[in-house]
């Protein structure tokens, strides 16, 4: 590539010719000489994602609402990649691999969680502002929050009911709802390791609610009674910090919303604050909580 590639065509036209020869600075700055889209381009497609912003309303305030749900979207996509690498991993009896796509999905979650910041104070009247606009959209209609939930072992049929008119976000959670979840992995090893996970669990139907066993916690307490820098005790703990940081979104989530509309029923056709309230009190990998008390 010639050196005079790397200025902008204005500065080439408007230098001297012998100025142009020996530009020593200009092999330190950024190449400006693409044939077609820049390479960033190509591999980021920034220009889709920066013109997704399909507002519904004039009320300006409705652009961060949009763009923050957008990003919470991603890192939900993020963090369902890092679950299901985790998942993987388990099956193959690969901790190593598993803990480090977990600790990758705890600050992601601190990510996701960071992001309710811009929405955090939002008044009934800010929100009334563009709110009608949203129609009958709602959060709870996320399919990729959902794919968390099945992730985390709260499977559901119902919740795909609402994605029958869309065939590969339908078909992508089937899958899910039927696959084992992260939990059901983590108690399989647990299983092959030689701990005492009953029967009923084992063979469970994969595709309802994981239900907590008295069995599964008394080898929860097994594990924390005993040498706490093993490998299984420390898988232990970043579960928990998993569950802990999506326990924070929930009740994140229940706060922003609790400012924002009171006590009026959700865009989703819920009672609002007081169903969000009974969702937020659901224990992730209840196990890994109720032991504590018989450790
Ligand atoms: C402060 C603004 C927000 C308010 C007032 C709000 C309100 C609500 C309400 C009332 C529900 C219950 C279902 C319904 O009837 O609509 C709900 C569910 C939900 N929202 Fe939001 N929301 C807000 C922001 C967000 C954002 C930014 C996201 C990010 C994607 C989100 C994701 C969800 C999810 C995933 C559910 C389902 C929760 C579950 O199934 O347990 N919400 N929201």
């Amino acid at each position: 590539m010639s050196p005079q590639a790397h200025e902008t065509p204005t500065e080439a036209r408007e230098m001297p010719t012998e100025a142009r020869e020996t530009p020593p600075e200009a092999h330190e700055a950024p190449n400006l000489d693409f044939a077609g889209t820049t390479p960033y381009e190509d591999y980021v497609q920034a220009d889709v994602l920066t013109h997704l912003q399909q507002l519904r309303s004039d009320d300006p305030g409705e652009m961060v609402f949009l763009v923050t749900t957008q990003v919470m979207e991603l890192w939900f996509t993020v963090i369902v990649h890092e679950w299901e690498t985790a998942a993987r991993a388990l099956r193959s009896d690969d901790i190593p691999v598993a803990v480090a796509a977990l600790k990758r999905s705890i600050r992601e979650l601190e990510a996701l969680n960071h992001s309710w910041t811009p929405l955090a104070g939002l008044t009934p009247g800010q929100f009334n502002s563009y709110r009608s606009a949203l129609g009958e959209g709602s959060g709870f209609q996320s399919a990729m929050y959902r794919r968390m939930e099945f992730l985390l072992g709260d499977k559901s049929a119902s919740m795909l009911v609402p994605h029958r008119g869309a065939p590969r976000v339908h078909a992508e959670l089937e899958k899910a709802l039927h696959e084992p979840s992260l939990y059901d992995e983590v108690l399989r090893l647990l299983s092959r390791r030689g701990y005492a996970i009953p029967a009923e669990v084992m063979e469970r139907d994969l595709s309802k609610k994981y239900e907590p066993s008295p069995e599964v916690e008394a080898v929860w307490a097994e594990l924390y009674s005993g040498d706490e820098s093993g490998e299984l005790a420390r898988l232990g703990e970043t579960l928990t910090d998993v569950a802990e940081l999506v326990w924070r979104w929930r009740n994140d989530h229940l706060v922003a919303t609790r400012r924002a509309m009171g006590s009026k029923t959700g865009t989703g056709g819920s009672a609002g604050v007081a169903w969000l309230e009974k969702r937020a009190t659901k224990n992730v990998f209840p196990e890994l909580w109720t032991a504590r008390s018989h450790v």
